[in-house]
């Protein structure tokens, strides 16, 4: 291992068999990013922001339809109510800039109106597109601010109390969250965070899961070596305890063994948004 650098050894615990000779300062920034959960108290410039939020635009987009927005929240008195919504996750007011990704399909509805024409795709896979596009847009925001030094952390709890988020910022029919995004300059550098090695995840030729279970207790052995679960961060310590070793693949069986967010789909119908 030793020719491999210390942020892929981080990232996944062991070799991969990388070559490194194309390593650059983007795919180096890839490697290291991870979350941003502490801010500094520093205002972000409406240019850089401004830049950025250009970066964020020039993510793919299926079809150029462009089915997403994005609501830039400065106001602090704004933030700190998107903050309350969420209390386990206080830190979330003290970044200077909230952002939401929406998924927006209102947009091409009344474009097609304007156009005098029928709109006959809403439908399961038009939330899909809408939801990748958003969510590529996000990505390519993190990437860009990560590399200008800033921090974001995505923020899916927000659904968590989704009617009173909706109301908050004025969400009209058509138009459903993503993710928040806090973004700021970090006050700590935060950690990279151990990944699922590439044979559980990336497949060859075909789909292929045979030692899914065995690779995957390789890797709860790797991460909890390097990040032993706490009391705290184990899932439903009041139905399953705590464990001394809570492994991940524990802990998100755990997280997922009881309904998250299952008024999630009312709240897309309310908003015209259809499934079928
Ligand atoms: C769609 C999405 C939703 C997320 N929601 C939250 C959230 O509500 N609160 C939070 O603290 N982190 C949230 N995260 C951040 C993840 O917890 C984080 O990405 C993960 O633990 C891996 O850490 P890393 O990004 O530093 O590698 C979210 C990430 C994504 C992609």
């Amino acid at each position: 291992m030793t020719d491999t650098p210390d942020f892929i050894e981080d990232r996944y615990g062991i070799d991969i068999a990388a070559d490194t000779s194309a390593m650059n300062a983007t795919i180096e920034g890839l490697l290291r990013r991870r979350v941003c959960r502490n801010f500094a108290d520093k205002e972000i410039d409406d240019g850089l922001l401004n830049l950025l939020l250009a970066c964020a635009q020039s993510a793919p987009t299926k079809s150029n339809l462009q089915q997403y927005s994005i609501i830039a929240v400065r106001d602090q008195d704004t933030r700190q109510k998107i903050a309350d919504l969420v209390p386990s996750m206080p830190w979330m007011a003290d970044a200077p800039v909230f952002l939401v990704f929406l998924g927006d399909v209102r947009r091409i509805r009344r474009l097609a109106d304007s156009h005098d024409h029928d709109y006959a795709n809403n439908n399961a896979d038009t939330f899909m597109n809408a939801c990748v596009d958003a969510a590529l847009a996000m990505q390519m925001f993190i990437v860009a601010a990560e590399s200008a030094g800033l921090g974001c952390c995505p923020i899916s709890y927000v659904r968590n109390r989704i009617d009173d988020f909706a109301e908050l910022l004025s969400l009209p029919d058509g138009v459903f969250p993503i993710a928040g995004l806090p973004v700021g300059w970090p006050a700590a550098p935060g950690y990279v965070s151990m990944r699922l090695p590439q044979n559980v995840v990336v497949h060859r030729e075909r789909y292929d899961d045979a030692n899914m279970v065995s690779n995957v207790t390789d890797y709860d052995d790797r991460n909890h070596d390097r990040f032993p679960l706490s009391a705290g961060k184990q899932r439903h310590t009041d139905k399953y305890g705590v464990l001394e070793k809570c492994t991940w693949s524990e802990n998100v069986a755990r997280q997922l063994s009881l309904p998250e967010r299952p008024g999630f789909a009312v709240f897309l119908k309310s908003k015209g948004i259809n499934l079928d």
